[in-house]
């Protein structure tokens, strides 16, 4: 059996989770993992929290078709996502900006097990219907036909841009022998577990608190944990086809992302249209971008769950605050210092691993 599914026992988790709005989370255990090529000597994979719905895709993302010349992006969600697959869509498609405003980038480079993104007609029209798209805004969510993007993905023509949150060992199998470009990007715990929870309430209808919902994911108890795990089984891959990025490095120096990228895809510009990318990356110019901004998912998804009145409220916005402190002002100091605690105990501090989590 490819997968498990097992029922989560933790009693916090059982005894509040529908309060919170987390009802069907389940642990996956992937089996058919002996062909992902990687360091860790005995490596047997966690199980990932997903949702139930993974049932009826898991098999098919493993089987799928993996093309030399598609383009991956993996990541833990809330590390810079976006950010990076419009810079990767651009870099590898002649800095075309007009295609990246007429087009939404969930339409260009789509989520590979979100069940939802657009209908299978994969035409710039069919994307403009925000009904269509928009249909239902948290990941894994069942659709009615014709709503179906794992099998547009497939469909896609090439190069395809692919984005998907999942660990390597639920990566399909062809991947590791096909071996396609693979972006990964990482971001530190502390911000991840903020912005987690802001797009949890905004998009997934979470109900729970930032204390109660940090405790979930310190209890790996949120969709796509352990996040530990996710960092460091990345970091152990023998695939030299893949360039590792991190949030707070592309805060610090743009152009310097911009440019790693540009060599990884063989791509060369002028200084003029390099600064012309980082402007359009610049956090401001993403934040007003309707194109990648997902503004309205919030706006649907608001109006959906009775709370149309907090459309303009900063923290429901997907580009929210795109800060690497921010959490200095969000989280209590018990939680930071929690925080810290639960990176120290996977993750000692003499450990070759600490960096990634810095
Ligand atoms: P915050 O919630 O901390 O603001 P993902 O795309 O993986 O879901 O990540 C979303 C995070 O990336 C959000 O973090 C968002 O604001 C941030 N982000 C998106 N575009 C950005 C940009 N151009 N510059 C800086 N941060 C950005």
């Amino acid at each position: 059996m490819t997968f498990e599914y097992i029922d989560i026992e933790d009693p916090v988790f059982k005894a509040t989770c529908r309060e919170r709005n987390e009802e069907d989370y389940v642990l996956v255990r992937c089996n058919d993992y002996a062909n992902v090529p990687i360091n860790l000597p005995n490596w047997t994979p966690d199980p990932v929290c997903l949702s139930r719905r993974f049932e009826q895709i898991g098999q098919t993302i493993k089987d799928m078709e993996v093309r030399p010349d598609d383009v991956w992006i993996v990541t833990y969600p809330k590390s810079g996502t976006t950010w990076t697959q419009e810079l990767i869509w651009l870099v590898c498609n002649e800095l075309d900006f007009q295609q990246a405003k007429d087009v939404p980038l969930d339409a260009r480079f789509p989520f590979l097990e979100q069940v939802y993104l657009h209908r299978h007609d994969p035409s710039a029209e069919a994307f403009q219907s925000i009904d269509l798209l928009f249909h239902s805004l948290s990941g894994l969510r069942d659709l009615p036909e014709p709503f179906n993007p794992l099998r547009d993905a497939l469909a896609m023509s090439s190069p395809r841009f692919i984005k998907t949150h999942l660990p390597p060992a639920f990566l399909p199998n062809a991947f590791w022998t096909v071996r396609p470009k693979l972006v990964y990007v990482r971001r530190n715990p502390k911000s991840v577990a903020v912005s987690y929870y802001h797009h949890s309430v905004s998009l997934h209808c979470y109900r729970g608190s930032l204390d109660q919902f940090v405790r979930s994911m310190m209890n790996e108890l949120v969709y796509y944990s352990p996040y530990h795990k996710h960092l460091i089984e990345y970091s152990e891959l023998r695939y030299p086809n893949m360039l590792s990025l991190c949030f707070e490095d592309m805060k610090r120096d743009l152009p310097g992302a911009i440019r790693q990228v540009c060599r990884f895809f063989d791509k060369s510009y002028t200084e003029e249209q390099l600064a012309a990318l980082a402007h359009h990356l610049d956090f401001g110019q993403m934040r007003q971008n309707t194109a990648v901004n997902r503004r309205q998912w919030v706006e649907y998804n608001l109006q959906q769950t009775n709370r149309p009145d907090r459309v303009n409220d900063n923290d429901m916005q997907f580009i929210r605050r795109g800060e690497t402190d921010g959490w200095k002002r969000e989280l209590t100091g018990e939680l930071i210092e929690a925080l810290d605690r639960w990176t120290l105990d996977r993750v000692p501090k003499d450990s070759k691993y600490a960096t990634l989590f810095q």
